[in-house]
């Protein structure tokens, strides 16, 4: 945002800073972290990245994590590093893809958050994840029909989050605008930006 649109936000009439976290949800490749750190920027509030914060906590990469321990036990670790981070500081939150899956995680999410969904299609899936290798979900087999098959199984589930956005239309800062808006018609009020 520039300064002239930040001061004029600021002034906004009943602008009001953000008073829980907002949690982007969605597959891998949708976009949430490079949103979510846009979004925090021009709020002017911290952006954690679940995943990253995971690998600090078990001291090792998501992919060590499912190649030794397996996949349950991360779904555990992912379960309480959300919701430890949900019980933080206000700020922009970039869920795992499988995080909102938890009946458990979701329900703290939808108690204590604000959920937007970043809905992308296979097509921009695929085009994102592909030549990454550090998502385990997708480093054996058919990473395509793997993707497909997590669109059938979370998207249903995924839609349950408070706001949806598509992603993979625009490019990165406009989809971020498109959240800002959508989140502060959802909240009734403009958000203020708070100076970094
Ligand atoms: C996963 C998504 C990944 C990561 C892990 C499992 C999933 O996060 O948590 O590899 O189950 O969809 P991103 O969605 O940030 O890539």
């Amino acid at each position: 945002m520039s300064a002239a649109a930040h001061t004029k936000k600021e002034g906004a009439e009943g602008a009001r800073p953000l008073d829980r976290p907002i949690v982007l949800v969605g597959l891998m490749g949708a976009g949430k972290s490079c949103i979510g750190r846009r979004l925090a920027q021009r709020l002017g509030v911290s952006f954690v990245d679940a995943d990253a914060e995971i690998e600090d906590a078990a001291g090792c990469s998501i992919a060590e994590i499912f190649e030794q321990f397996g996949e349950p036990y991360f779904r555990d670790g992912e379960r309480r590093v959300m919701a430890r981070l949900l019980s933080e500081a206000p700020g922009i939150l970039a869920a795992g893809g499988g995080a909102f899956m938890n009946t458990e995680t979701r329900e703290l999410i939808r108690n204590q958050a604000i959920s937007i969904w970043l809905r992308a299609d296979l097509e921009t899936l695929c085009t994102r994840t592909k030549g990454r290798t550090h998502r385990p979900l997708l480093n054996s087999g058919d990473a395509r029909a793997t993707l497909q098959t997590l669109i059938n199984e979370r998207y249903p589930v995924y839609a349950q989050a408070d706001l949806t956005i598509d992603t993979g239309i625009d490019g990165p800062n406009m989809t971020c605008r498109r959240v800002l808006e959508a989140l502060e018609q959802h909240l009734g009020a403009p958000l203020t930006a708070t100076e970094l």
